[in-house]
């Protein structure tokens, strides 16, 4: 597998200083706290848990805008850590990101052909009409009519405004999309288009994709891996097919079992998620999950499981479902 991961993390870590009140000391925010995954090169790995788990910090690491506090991580062959700026600024063509609000990400003055070339002016030679040409075509490749370069963002509906925002991470050719929460401002009808829209791109430009959600239910076609992930840390992750069939970790059935399904077998194992997630300030000690958890034990409450093998999934549990 880690022969064709074009990405691959390792305990992977970002804490930020923060204050928890005027006259406080400084506390550390472990917002990621040990991220360990390879990316495969053209494939989707879904990163899914509720807000607040660390999602969008792993997606500004990945994506270079923030380095990690530490742990290693590899974009296309090259470890980024410790690496030039230089060689960080080639890769950053290779990683573009996607957000789930397009009219914050969009510039509300620029034409929205403008706004596709911006990058092929900053990092190209092309030529004002070679740029042009391209903003078109790509307009065209993500189902936007040409003819509409001149206008701005806001004469475009939601759906309309996350296709010319994945126009726009596109243009400079990426092997790798980061796609945070990409569908989730959309309407229902609308999120079904642009995942129908990602499918189809990531076959024609073999992409690879670090799908974020906060939703199950929304990668549950796209994705190849899923890794779920609580307060900083994933705590499961396999083969798609395996997480949907037989979730392990009693996070990720509370997630499943929080998202619609037709099988009306899994009604049994219904597990409603009570209390609230705690901050990453102070994580509770052993696992993090333990104070909601049914299944915890003492041991929960005293060491943090380590990831291990369940049945061709990965589990950070000691009473997993088997
Ligand atoms: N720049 C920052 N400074 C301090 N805390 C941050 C910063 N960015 C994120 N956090 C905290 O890190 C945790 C994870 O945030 P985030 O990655 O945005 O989660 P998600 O995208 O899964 O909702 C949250 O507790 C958030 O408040
Ligand atoms: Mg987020």
């Amino acid at each position: 597998m880690s022969q064709e991961a074009i990405l691959q993390a390792r305990d992977l870590k970002r804490f930020y200083q923060v204050r928890r009140g005027a006259f406080q000391p400084k506390a550390v925010l472990k917002a990621l706290n040990g991220a360990s995954f390879d990316l495969v090169n053209g494939k989707t790995l879904a990163v899914v848990g509720e807000s607040g788990c660390g999602k969008s910090t792993l997606a500004r690491l990945v994506t270079m805008i923030e380095p990690p506090t530490s742990g290693s991580l590899r974009i296309c062959g090259v470890d980024i850590v410790g690496s030039s700026r230089a060689t960080r600024r080639g890769l950053k063509s290779k990683v573009q990101i996607v957000f789930q609000d397009p009219y914050g990400s969009l510039n509300p003055r620029q034409k929205i052909g403008h706004a596709l070339e911006e990058p092929l002016l900053v990092n190209t030679t092309l030529s004002k009409p070679e740029r042009r040409r391209a903003a078109k075509e790509m307009m065209d490749f993500v189902g936007l009519r040409p003819e509409q370069y001149d206008r701005y963002p806001h004469m475009f509906s939601g759906g309309q405004r996350q296709r010319i925002a994945i126009a726009r991470a596109l243009m400079l050719r990426p092997e790798i999309l980061v796609l945070d929460e990409p569908v989730s401002a959309l309407d229902v009808s609308i999120q079904a288009q642009i995942l129908n829209l990602l499918a189809d791109l990531q076959e024609q430009l073999n992409l690879a994709y670090l799908f974020i959600s906060h939703d199950l239910s929304v990668v549950k076609h796209i994705a190849d891996q899923v890794m779920v992930m609580y307060l900083g840390v994933p705590i499961e992750m396999g083969r798609r097919d395996e997480i949907f069939a037989h979730p392990r970790h009693p996070y990720t059935q509370a997630l499943l079992s929080a998202t619609p399904v037709a099988d009306p077998f899994r009604e049994k194992k219904r597990i409603v998620l009570t209390g609230e997630l705690p901050s990453p300030i102070d994580p509770p000690p052993g696992c993090s999950f333990n104070p909601r958890c049914p299944r915890a034990t003492d041991e929960c409450r005293q060491r943090f499981p380590e990831m291990r093998d369940v049945e061709g999934s990965r589990v950070a549990c000691y009473h997993p479902f088997v």
